[in-house]
């Protein structure tokens, strides 16, 4: 979690100047800016002028309430955090202060570390959420239109300004759905080769007997069904750059055919015997790791050299840190305005979620779930609740969210019972029920 940096801004309002006076201690020996007010009227106008990051506010105060406080600071203020001090009886009150907006709540009489602790912890979440709201502002202008902050695109930019002032061939891997495609244009359309085609070839996707010929072009007669000659994409890109791939999946046979065209810039047609020389630079992309086909034979290694004089590694998209906002927040935008609809704002804890899944099929799995939402969501909050149940689960098991009431319920009778040194009298009370209740509860417990 975000780290507060200690000299935030903290707003005191209580009545009892005996306790402004030992908060205000407190806090400014922390080193906290901090502010002391004995009502609501008087934080109000503070609130005016000053920059607050955190109140801390009694809930009965003579005039207007801690209640009136919150609800004020709710509806103007999206930046700030509430923690209400409450006395013994008003339990219920500190509830109904932490349903209205309160982030927590601090029981009197408390000692100075429960009192840094919560502060603490308000601070860490508020930081937490404007770190979040920050990531979601769009970027101007993306590289190459490949979104990314995080230190790991930084380093893909700086390889793509590389490898398109170069002319060797570069290999880009990646897991699937990382970007490979993207930055092979980027490395293209940044290189002196840019007004020359850019032709992606999807080795995996040309059956092994035409490959040759899609790639190189063949003379008429070359093979039954060949009625005229026909350039390849070689002939085609002549002067740009041809993108292959999935070059993992290429046939030993073509493996030795690219081998010759990379080692002599040359081709022949398929049907002639004439050698053409072409200038096409080749990009080749792959999601398995090349070296490791290497060791078992499946890919020719002076190939692989060949080709791997430049290596671009993308990395998965959840090791890219805050670029999962970032993108979100460029994919809501992009798939509002191309539904002409308003763009839907994104609640803390599905922002939340979104941001701790793990992403097995990264940008592209992103951008398609992103695409749903925006269509299929006619509220103005994406919540939970909207979020595809995969990551929901998954999200569950991680927070131990996957547990039953009953569950829940045992737990949370444990802690009470063990707060209150087992006396059951004290946690019934605590717990709302009568003895008898938490007699049974406990029975069924241990059954
Ligand atoms: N950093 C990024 N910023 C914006 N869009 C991105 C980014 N990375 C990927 N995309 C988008 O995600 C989708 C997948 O990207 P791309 O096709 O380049 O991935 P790939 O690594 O080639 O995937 P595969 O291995 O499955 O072929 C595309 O629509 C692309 O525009
Ligand atoms: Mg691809």
């Amino acid at each position: 979690m975000a780290k507060s940096n200690g000299n935030e801004s903290i707003l005191v309002v209580d009545d009892s100047t005996d306790t402004l006076e030992m908060l205000e201690r407190n806090l400014k020996s922390k080193g906290y800016r901090v502010f002391t007010v004995q009502s609501v009227a008087e934080a109000i106008k503070i609130l005016d002028v000053t920059p607050i990051d955190l109140i801390i506010t009694d809930i009965k105060m003579p005039k207007v309430s801690g209640f009136d406080l919150i609800e004020h600071v709710k509806e103007n203020y999206k930046n700030m955090e509430i923690v209400v001090i409450t006395g013994y009886p008003s339990i219920g009150g500190a509830i109904r202060a932490v349903k209205i907006g309160a982030e927590e709540y601090l029981p009197k009489p408390f000692t100075d570390d429960e009192l840094f602790s919560v502060v603490q912890r308000a601070l860490e979440k508020l930081l937490m959420r404007r770190t979040m709201r920050d990531r979601l502002q769009k970027v101007p202008s993306a590289p190459f239109g490949i979104i990314g902050k995080s230190e790991q695109m930084r380093k893909i930019f700086e390889a793509v300004e590389k490898a398109a002032s170069a002319s060797a061939t570069v290999v880009i891997s990646g897991e699937s759905g990382t970007g490979k495609e993207l930055v092979a244009r980027a490395v293209h359309y940044c290189s002196s080769r840019a007004s020359a085609p850019f032709l992606p070839v999807n080795c995996g996707s040309i059956p092994e007997n035409l490959l040759e010929s899609e790639l190189f072009g063949y003379v008429k007669g070359a093979f039954t069904g060949a009625f005229e000659t026909r350039a390849g994409f070689f002939q085609t890109a002549d002067g740009g750059t041809i993108f292959l791939d999935e070059i993992s999946e290429t046939s030993a046979a073509m493996q030795v055919k690219l081998l010759r065209v990379l080692q002599e810039k040359e081709i022949c047609m398929v049907g002639s015997r004439r050698i053409q020389k072409v200038d096409v630079r080749i990009l080749a992309a792959t999601n398995k790791d090349l070296l490791d086909l290497v060791k078992t034979g499946v890919f020719r290694e002076d190939l692989y050299y060949r080709l791997n004089v430049i290596d671009i590694d993308i990395p998965p998209l959840r090791d890219r840190g805050g670029d999962v906002l970032l993108l979100i927040g460029n994919f809501t935008s992009k798939f509002a305005a191309e539904a002409k609809k308003k763009e839907p704002r994104f609640s803390d804890n599905a922002l939340e979620v979104l941001k701790n899944y793990n992403w097995p099929g990264n940008v592209r799995e992103l951008e398609n779930v992103i695409q749903r939402l925006v269509i299929m969501n006619e509220e103005s909050i994406i919540d939970v609740p909207d979020l595809p149940s995969l990551m929901r689960s998954s999200i569950c098991r991680e927070l131990g969210l996957n547990r039953t009431l009953a569950e829940v319920e045992a737990e949370h009778i444990g802690y009470v019972l063990a707060g209150v040194k087992g006396n059951k009298t004290q946690a019934a009370k605590i717990l709302g029920i009568d003895r008898k209740t938490l007699r049974e509860k406990l029975k069924e417990k241990h059954s």
